[in-house]
């Protein structure tokens, strides 16, 4: 199943309205990503359309169930897919550079220059056989072209910026050597060798017990301030989300089902799925909450019905969505009936973040279904068609 063409694979202009929201552009504009696998069974779509925005010295923390496309988008972002998978439609822009159409030595530039990854398990994605220091000097000296000695005294200052002790003594140490936090610290070391505007963090502390898990969050935190690099946090912990997010992308079966402020989704949910997601986290407890299980299972990405791919488990079904992929986006107030039950939790966070919503509202006035294109800077977006105006009549 695909989305409709227009909105699926155009490309973004920026447009006015956004621009109330948020004045910078992006430094990395994901839009409209498909992405396929080659299998036995023929090729399988596991991204079907997505997007989102990353902006200077923000946090968009992308949160969904297990196989929902979460590290799919991470790893075509960064050029890593494996041989079996395809860009097969939208655009990934980095600075403006569209990785997905340039040539492959100015896509190796402008992901060398500006984002970096770090992955959920240190110990698989650092190489056993060299010394962690070695391992950062590479890519201080790839991109720097740095002596072997200047490459060592990067490492060693890199290493202490992310809070090793004793980084001068333990930089020829291996990563055996070291324990599951501090080798994670190394992994955020390797990507602050490149000195990134975007930092893409998969699963950053699930492998790490609760105390260290809070520590690599602020180590995070702290560089992203003193830096002001956008930092994509994808996360299964929505205590996490709610300490970190500027702004959250809800993600099921391969596409973003809702995105908006981190005030705005916490406060009022508007797709059956973030709400069923948020409604059975207790809100005291919300800390270190790991996103609930939810009753049935996503769709097989090699058999996505048509329609809605959560119909088979949303209590809100209509005829309609059993038929026509939901795509729409609003300005102004949840409608009435969507506002009185979202039931959306009271976050801290609320207070910290002003919500743009009525500024938007203030222009645009109400619902809109979607104009096409992926979701501006900010933009407030569920693909819902309880949110299509006449749905459900
Ligand atoms: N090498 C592969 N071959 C075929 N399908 C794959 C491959 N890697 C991932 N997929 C499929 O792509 C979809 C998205 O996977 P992805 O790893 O992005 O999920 P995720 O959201 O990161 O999940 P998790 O929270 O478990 O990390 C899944 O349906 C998965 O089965
Ligand atoms: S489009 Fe329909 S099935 Fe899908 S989430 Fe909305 S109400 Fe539920
Ligand atoms: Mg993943």
């Amino acid at each position: 199943m695909t989305l409709d063409d227009d909105v699926v694979t155009g490309t973004v202009e920026p447009r006015a309205d956004v621009a109330v929201r948020q004045a910078d552009p992006p430094l990395l504009e994901v839009a409209g990503l498909r992405v396929q696998f080659r299998t036995a069974r023929g090729p399988v779509t596991v991204l079907d359309g997505v997007d989102y925005q990353v902006h200077r010295g923000r946090t968009l923390a992308v949160v969904g169930e297990s196989g929902s496309g979460k590290s799919v988008t991470a790893r075509a972002i960064m050029g890593i897919l494996p041989r079996t998978a395809s860009i097969v439609g939208g655009s990934i822009r980095l600075a403006g550079v569209d990785l997905v159409r340039a040539r492959e030595s100015v896509r190796r530039a402008a992901r060398g220059a500006r984002v970096a990854m770090v992955f959920q398990d240190a110990l698989s994605a650092l190489n056993p056989v060299l010394p962690v220091g070695y391992q950062i000097v590479e890519g201080c000296r790839r991109k720097g072209g740095m002596s072997r000695a200047e490459g060592r005294r990067r490492a060693v200052e890199l290493m202490d910026q992310v809070g090793i002790p004793a980084a001068r003594a333990r930089v020829g140490a291996f990563p055996h050597e070291f324990s599951g936090g501090m080798r994670q610290r190394v992994m955020i070391a390797m990507a602050l060798a490149r000195d990134p505007e975007v930092l893409i963090a998969d699963e950053p502390t699930t492998a790490l017990d609760v105390t260290i898990q809070a520590q690599i969050l602020r180590l995070l935190a702290d560089l992203q301030t003193q830096r002001n690099m956008g930092l994509v946090m994808i996360t299964h912990d929505m205590g996490v989300v709610a300490n970190t997010a500027d702004e959250i992308a809800v993600m099921y079966a391969g596409r973003i089902v809702e995105q908006g402020s981190a005030s705005e989704v916490f406060g009022t949910p508007a797709h059956p799925y973030t709400r069923a997601l948020l409604g059975s986290i207790p809100r005291p407890e919300l800390r270190g909450q790991r996103l609930p299980a939810i009753a049935g299972s996503p769709p097989d990405p090699s058999a996505t019905p048509s329609g809605c791919p959560f119909r088979s488990r949303c209590p809100q079904a209509m005829p309609v969505c059993g038929t026509r992929p939901p795509v729409v986006r609003w300005r102004g107030p949840l409608p009435g009936s969507i506002g009185d039950e979202a039931g959306g939790l009271d976050a801290r966070i609320g207070d910290e973040t002003s919500s743009p919503r009525a500024e938007i509202g203030d222009e645009a006035g109400g619902l809109a279904s979607d104009a096409g294109g992926a979701p501006g800077s900010g933009e407030r977006m569920a693909a819902c068609h309880l949110l299509t105006p006449g749905a459900q009549s």
